[in-house]
């Protein structure tokens, strides 16, 4: 593969260049890759109905082929285009939570070729509600497929500077209209059989599925070691610093205590601490990254930037807290644990 020459597009979140969407649209017709910003995550975006395009997105990312893709619209019209199954669940769904953090899987229609589904008869759909999005898909007619825009395994991208630096002189294009304001990917909600199963947790919750719903909804994903996953991509190792991740579990005070010696274990390596606003100033260490207040959704918009950085100031071993009893810890830990070689519990 030859070095491709990026086009960045600097743009307002609330009112991009048209012209901008437009240069970036054409890319995505003819075939090309760009990638854009959601609420969630920056995505790796080409035309959802061209099987060549999902392939590049595969070369791209050296992601494994049986790992599908989830396909962006910006309509209701668009979904019955992409999905042949039209089920009440969806429309609920849709209604409330669209455009925003949630993905529906549904049986696919004949527009969406195996390569975008990773050889699946279903299709994920999402409708993002972050507008450069909208525009983007709008403009270019067509629904976008997109992973996350990071290389395989690497913690997902919640700044244009994160997709630059995986990609540049790998796709054409990249959309910059500032940092994801959630932070994690969306949450996945398999509707493709009677049972409704929550195959990624995120922002949207169990409860607010149920809520909607107004039934009972299951899990899909399981303990990391031992799952075999519904969504192949949550099969793989995913999301982890170079260094190596260790989570410290318990009543916070032990926690403190036993991150603080083993900061002094370590000697020799480069080791830091990943704690939040409440809890930073009881470590014994320069090397502290605060993920922000555990009472506000900062934990979850910084992680995946804390994950970059500690790759930035090459750490060779973060020790890290845990989040639970928080709104969204479903979705924080599913990320921490699947970026952690071990969690301690004290
Ligand atoms: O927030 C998000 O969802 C972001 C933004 C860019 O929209 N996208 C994202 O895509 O996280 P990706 O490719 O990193 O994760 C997609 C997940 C994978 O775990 C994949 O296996 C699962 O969705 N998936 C996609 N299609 C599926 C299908 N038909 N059945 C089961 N799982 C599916
Ligand atoms: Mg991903």
């Amino acid at each position: 593969m030859g070095i491709i020459e990026t086009q960045i597009f600097k743009v307002d979140y609330q009112n991009p260049n048209p012209k901008d969407i437009a240069i970036a649209a054409q890319i995505i017709k003819d075939g090309g890759l760009v990638a854009f910003p959601t609420e969630t995550v920056y995505g790796l975006g080409a035309d959802a109905t061209n099987p060549n395009a999902s392939k590049e997105i595969y070369r791209a990312k050296g992601r494994p082929g049986d790992n599908p893709l989830i396909v962006h619209i910006d309509s209701m019209d668009m979904l019955w285009k992409v999905a042949d199954q039209r089920d009440y669940r969806a429309e609920r769904l849709a209604d409330r939570f669209w455009g925003g953090p949630l993905t529906i899987i549904l049986k696919k229609s004949e527009l969406i070729p195996k390569e975008t589904t990773g050889g699946l008869d279903t299709v994920a759909v999402r409708m993002p509600g972050r507008i450069v999005a909208q525009r983007l898909i709008s403009a270019a007619g067509v629904p976008i497929a997109a992973p996350s825009a990071n290389i395989s395994g690497r913690p997902s991208p919640t700044m244009a500077k994160h997709v630059i630096e995986d990609f540049t002189g790998r796709i054409q294009g990249i959309i910059d209209d500032g940092p994801s304001p959630i932070g994690l990917e969306s949450t996945i909600v398999d509707l493709s059989e009677s049972e409704t199963r929550i195959l990624r947790p995120g922002y949207i919750t169990l409860q607010d599925v149920e809520d909607t719903l107004d039934e009972r909804v299951y899990i899909g994903y399981g303990n990391v070691s031992t799952e075999r996953p519904k969504a192949p991509g949550m099969k793989y190792k995913h999301y982890a610093p170079k260094g190596e991740l260790v989570l410290v579990k318990g009543d916070i005070s032990n926690v403190v205590r036993t991150i603080n010696e083993l900061l002094d274990i370590a000697k020799g390596k480069r080791e830091a601490v990943i704690s939040c606003d409440e809890n930073i100033s009881k470590y014994n260490t320069k090397n502290k990254y605060s993920l922000g207040s555990m009472f506000s959704e900062d934990i979850m918009r910084n992680l995946y930037r804390t994950l970059r950085l500690l790759d930035e100031d090459r750490v060779d071993i973060a020790y890290c807290e845990t989040f639970y009893n928080l709104k969204h810890s479903e979705a924080i830990m599913e990320r921490l644990k699947r970026a952690s070689s071990k969690i301690i519990e004290v």
